[in-house]
């Protein structure tokens, strides 16, 4: 059964509702329409998000990466390719968007920020996925993967029509790679009384691995705790994120006390017999053995990762923010 988010008007209706049927079940049969029926306005299900399209995603930028040299990565070609992409996406589908310029090592890198207008401006809910790749490849799990998990999600916003109670916002960061730099040229540019607005940060960067294990950064409690429900919900155990103590976007906003959470599927670190019992995989082996190589092709992808972090990014930003 899928999982569904109520708001709490609604669950104590349904609650109510079930205990209803309840008292029936157990004696005579129910009679015929007694019980009045809740209304479904306010029952939010997070859509469930298609492996296809994100897919299609991870394909769009392997073949921009093929068309700039191999690569997407700060100051080249393929990663202004990427932003573009992204950003046609996002612009047809009624976000409102701007690119953020920055300068690192001598070469100009760009931030993606869609807003989704609506919502209070004073409660922001934003998700964000850095975009860019290593020199030395595609970057499709790292982090074509993440990226697209982001985008799919913010077009399962727009073909709701939601209309969130929170403001929601994505984000693609730029020179990732060379330390995180986008993510926090972005937080600095923010005046204090805007950084006090945040809700929640949520990080997805390498969610594909091939080997993959499934980690939720334990950085705040009820992100956390949303992203092990919907993983509970499925049967797949997780683990806490310790892979990357801050290696990634989600430190930027840490840092200015913004909550953060986000999930992870591994890089170099080998999996453990442990974590194939529960997995399954290879143990032995890195989650990805093509971190940071040229090998980070679309061949680098768990379907199966790929799925499960994508709809617990939806899940996510409908339990958060609706
Ligand atoms: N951010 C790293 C990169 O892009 C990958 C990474 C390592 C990571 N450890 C992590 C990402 C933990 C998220 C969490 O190269
Ligand atoms: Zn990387």
């Amino acid at each position: 059964m899928k999982l569904a988010t109520l708001t709490a008007p609604a669950r104590a209706v349904l609650v109510g509702a079930l205990a209803i049927g309840g008292l029936f079940a157990a004696g005579a049969p129910a009679p015929a329409a007694t019980a009045p029926t809740p209304a479904p306005a306010k029952v939010l299900a997070a859509p469930d998000i298609s492996l296809t399209n994100v897919k299609a995603h991870l394909t769009q930028f392997s073949s921009i990466a093929a068309a700039n040299g191999g690569n997407r990565a700060h100051g080249r070609p393929g990663y202004l390719a990427s932003v573009n992409y992204v950003k046609g996406k996002l612009d047809a589908a009624g976000f409102t968007t701007s690119v953020q310029q920055f300068t690192s090592g001598g070469r100009t890198g760009y931030n993606l920020i869609a807003d989704w207008p609506g919502g209070d401006p004073n409660q922001i809910l934003m998700a964000g996925a850095h975009l860019d790749s290593v020199t030395t490849g595609a970057g499709i799990n790292d982090n074509a993967s993440g990226s697209a998990a982001v985008l799919e999600t913010a077009l399962a916003v727009s073909r709701a029509g939601l209309q969130p109670t929170k403001h929601l916002r994505f984000g693609w960061w730029g020179a990732e790679e060379l330390g995180l730099v986008g993510s926090r040229a972005y937080v600095s540019s923010l005046p204090s009384a805007e950084r006090a607005k945040f809700d929640g940060y949520l990080n997805f960067d390498m969610i594909g691995s091939p080997n993959p294990g499934y980690f939720v950064y334990d950085d705040d409690p009820t992100i956390e705790q949303t992203f092990k429900t919907y993983f509970a919900g499925l049967g797949v155990p997780t683990e806490i994120e310790t892979e990357g103590d801050g290696r990634s976007d989600h430190a930027s906003f840490k840092n200015v006390g913004i909550p953060v959470g986000g999930l992870f599927t591994g890089a170099g670190r080998t999996k453990t017999t442990a974590q194939v019992q529960k997995w399954g995989g290879t143990s032995g082996q890195a989650f990805d053995r093509c971190y940071h190589s040229s090998c980070d092709t679309t061949a680098n992808i768990s379907d199966t990762a790929l799925n499960r972090n994508s709809d617990a990014a939806a899940y996510a930003i409908w339990a958060l923010g609706v």
